[in-house]
């Protein structure tokens, strides 16, 4: 951990530590890399994660290269298979059913968001659970609920481990979670009230119809901010010494950059850092930790598997 400055607030020292997503990433691709090498020698087969991408969204495509880069990273067999915008629902799920039935196929996902004339529940209820390495379908959703082994969606999973790996203590603690996506707020807080380390926390869910969301803030220890809002988390809604976990990946304008944009997060980092004991930044502290949790999971979905 690098701590790189000190608040002093009500007599009290904190020393503000960035949580570098980017490193713990690299640390844990790794770690999966010398798995997959142990697996090979022994004479297995290394796992195949396998990505459906619609269309030619820039953002889409830049998730999807990336995650079959990871999966370079790591040792593991990718396959990427593209569809056109107007491919049917009917085709998609064929070639999902397909993927349920190649056993060379360890974990697949279908990249989201879809086209507007797809179903995307449909899509999500046709993958087998056994090999959604995403964690959306209903059924691993549940299993999450009551606490069984099955696949936890990326984003909150990645979360849960730059919590352990920085000890960020959260027993007993006020986490507080903006948005309730079915991808990241709802699943987040899910976790963080489960009866675990990380977790313990009592947790409260803001979305758009919460009225008095600084109030809730200024509550928090923990803070999870998913709503996409870029700057949404000023340092007037946040308590000195908290964590403060920045979801948010919005595309702004920035003419300095050879791009035209740069990403920004849900936070005002350049004045929240300052207040809070653990901070992640953006880019380089969630995002990166996303693509890890998929290789995680897929490597649990090749080797030990919960429903086999
Ligand atoms: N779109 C945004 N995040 C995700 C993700 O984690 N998985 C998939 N499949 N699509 C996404």
């Amino acid at each position: 951990t690098t701590p790189i400055l000190k608040y002093f607030s009500n007599k009290k020292f904190f020393r503000m530590t960035l949580i570098d997503g980017k490193k713990t990433a690299a640390e844990i691709k790794q770690e999966i890399a010398a798995e997959v090498a142990r697996m090979t020698a022994d004479g297995k087969r290394a796992p195949h994660l396998a990505a459906i991408l619609v269309g030619h969204d820039g953002g889409s495509e830049t998730y999807v290269a990336n995650k079959v880069k990871a999966c370079g990273e790591c040792g593991f067999t990718s396959s990427l298979i593209r569809f056109e915008e107007d491919v049917t629902e009917e085709r998609l799920i064929e070639e999902i059913t397909r993927l349920n039935d190649d056993q060379s196929v360890d974990g697949f996902i279908v990249q989201l968001p879809l086209p507007r004339h797809i179903d995307e529940q449909n899509i999500i209820r046709a993958i087998d659970p056994s090999k959604d390495v995403d964690g959306f379908h209903p059924i691993n959703v549940g299993r999450m609920s009551i606490g069984l082994p099955g696949f936890v969606s990326a984003t909150p999973a990645g979360i849960m481990q730059l919590l352990k790996r920085y000890g960020v203590e959260t027993k007993g603690k006020h986490a507080v979670v903006l948005g309730r996506s079915n991808i990241v707020g709802k699943p987040m807080a899910t976790l963080l009230m489960q009866k675990s380390n990380p977790g313990n926390c009592t947790v409260t869910v803001c979305h758009s119809a919460t009225p008095n969301i600084k109030e809730i803030c200024l509550n928090a220890d923990i803070i999870v901010a998913a709503l996409g809002q870029p700057g949404f988390v000023t340092a007037d809604m946040v308590k000195p010494g908290a964590t403060i976990i920045d979801v948010g990946t919005t595309r702004v304008e920035d003419a300095s950059r050879k791009s035209g944009w740069r990403l920004r997060g849900d936070v005002d980092f350049e004045n929240v850092a300052e207040k809070c004991e653990f901070i992640t930044p953006v880019p380089g502290g969630v995002g990166p930790m996303t693509i890890c949790s998929l290789m995680i999971n897929t490597l649990q979905a090749c080797k030990d598997n919960p429903y086999k």
